[in-house]
């Protein structure tokens, strides 16, 4: 088995990672030699079991458990309740795009290709995608160890920092994908550092497709002006809060890659999917009240209070937020 925790990536060499290792690693578990599926790297339950991760990986606050990493942007929990929030609004994104990703590999997939999740959180969309695909093989990679569960032979997961680049070889993936990392990392590390990362582990001739959102809300009440007040401090923190804005400028500084399209898709929260994207959005917000009630000024009492008037609110003011699919081809000759 690969055992990733203790692999050190970046700066040179970074140690790589090849599809023959992923693929032994395949073999060799158990359930995948028994039946269909193989085990994922990392149970975070049994992760939180041990003394070492109670006291170094991970921080409980509130009955919810943190990475405990100081340089992390990340101010979501790294539990089994999130990677379920988060499972519950892969599912609402699907139905706003109408599909998984935009890129036009439907062929490649469906034949057989190489894909990469870059911060794939409780891996929803990798295991989607893997059974959507069952001859291509989806790997994904986040920082925290949220995938756990029976997972499918053609799916691997990785728990590393892309801060620390990636540990594949050049040219490995034939579609590259990044969903909703922006919104919780540093900016400038991730367009001078990771960008590259991206690019260097694509295939020539393969895509990336990066998925994000804005972070305010448009056409706010009262309320959401509140929230959209504290995506100043996001802002301060290094997030780029609206990086549909300059993410295609990003690449298009590499001469290695073409800009293929960007795309936009507006959630109304007065409608079917905005109702339903809602009920995760305030689970979201619930998990990081420790760190906004200090900056709404206000209590735990006024926090949950504020939370249920501020989904009514959305509801009235015809409020909206603005995700984005940026999608990039890496040249064949370059
Ligand atoms: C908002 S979640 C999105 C997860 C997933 N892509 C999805 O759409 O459900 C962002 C993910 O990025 C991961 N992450 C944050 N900083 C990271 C880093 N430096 N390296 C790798 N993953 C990171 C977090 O652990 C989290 O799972």
């Amino acid at each position: 088995m690969i055992n990733t925790k203790t692999l050190t990536y970046f700066p040179e060499p970074v140690p790589s990672i090849t599809f023959d290792d992923i693929e032994d690693d395949m073999k060799t578990s158990s359930l995948a030699s028994s039946n269909q599926s193989t085990s994922s790297l990392f149970d975070p339950l049994d992760a939180a079991k041990t003394m070492e991760n109670i006291f170094e990986e991970f921080l409980e606050i509130d009955g919810r458990r943190f990475m405990n990493d100081s340089t992390l942007k990340c101010c979501m929990p790294s539990d089994s309740k999130e990677a379920e929030r988060l499972y519950g609004l892969h599912c609402v994104y699907r139905m706003l795009w109408g599909n998984n990703f935009s890129s036009p590999l439907e062929e490649e997939l469906s034949l057989g290709a190489k894909v990469l999740d870059v911060g794939c959180g409780s891996g929803s969309w990798v295991l989607n995608m893997a059974s959507s695909y069952p001859l291509s093989t989806f790997v994904g990679i986040d920082i925290a160890p949220l995938f756990y569960g029976d997972c499918p032979v053609n799916t691997a997961f990785f728990q590393c920092n892309v801060f620390d680049g990636l540990p594949f070889p050049d040219n490995t993936f034939d579609f590259v994908r990044q969903g909703f990392l922006i919104v919780c990392i540093d900016w400038e590390t991730w367009k001078d550092k990771v960008v590259k990362e991206l690019i260097r582990v694509t295939k020539p001739g393969g895509y990336i497709e990066i998925m994000d959102v804005d972070y305010p809300f448009f056409q706010p009440g009262n309320i959401a002006q509140k929230f959209n007040n504290c995506v100043i401090h996001f802002s301060d923190a290094g997030i780029n809060t609206n990086s549909s804005e300059n993410i295609s400028k990003v690449f298009s500084g590499h001469r290695n890659v073409t800009i293929v399209k960007q795309e936009e898709k507006i959630l109304y929260y007065d409608s079917r999917i905005g109702t339903i994207s809602l009920k995760y959005e305030m689970k979201g917000f619930e998990s990081m009240k420790i760190f906004m009630m200090p900056l709404l000024g206000i209590t735990d009492d006024e926090f949950s209070q504020l939370l249920v008037d501020l989904a009514k609110e959305l509801r009235i003011c015809k409020s909206t937020r603005h995700f984005y699919r940026l999608i990039v081809k890496k040249k064949s000759r370059f």
